[in-house]
């Protein structure tokens, strides 16, 4: 049961699969929502990688979380059309309003603030989402009524 079930089942059904690193990360992850870092060695066992192996990709890959996420999960696009709409100055405004920074988890765990790169909605940037809805043209103070809503 528990985690440590999920990831046995994850593995049983995909470690003999060739490329299973990623599916098996994702699945993981949309199960319990993070990869725990328990579960490193294990899959690194199931698929004779290296722990460091495994470890160095569900780092890189930003999508990856090794903590559970917060009640809400924003994510602030940073590419380039959003860039170059003021996605900085916005992801700058999101960390001091929650009070958290980027890839973390509010300390009272209502927010989690990632990065994600491109919604899609480059024409209509910046773009974010909260908890899977897109919003577009996101300004500090739509940022500020969309979070405010979020938590009441
Ligand atoms: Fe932000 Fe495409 S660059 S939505």
């Amino acid at each position: 049961g528990g985690a440590d079930g999920v990831v046995q089942e994850v593995l049983a059904r995909r470690a003999h699969d060739d490329g299973a690193l990623l599916p098996i990360l994702h699945d993981i992850q949309d199960r319990l929502g993070f990869v725990p870092s328990a579960a490193v060695p294990e899959i690194a066992e199931a698929l004779n990688l290296s722990r460091a192996e495994v470890h160095g990709v569900v780092t890189y890959y930003h999508h990856f979380r090794d903590q559970p996420a917060g009640r809400h999960v924003v994510q602030i696009c940073r590419a380039e059309a959003c860039q170059s709409m003021g996605a900085d100055a916005l992801m700058a405004h999101a960390e001091l309003r929650l009070g958290c920074h980027s890839h973390a988890t509010t300390a009272d765990g209502e927010f989690t603030l990632e990065p994600v790169y491109c919604l899609g909605l480059c024409a209509s940037a910046p773009a974010l989402t909260l908890d899977g809805e897109v919003h577009a043209r996101v300004t500090p103070k739509t940022f500020d009524a969309l979070i405010e809503e979020a938590r009441s």
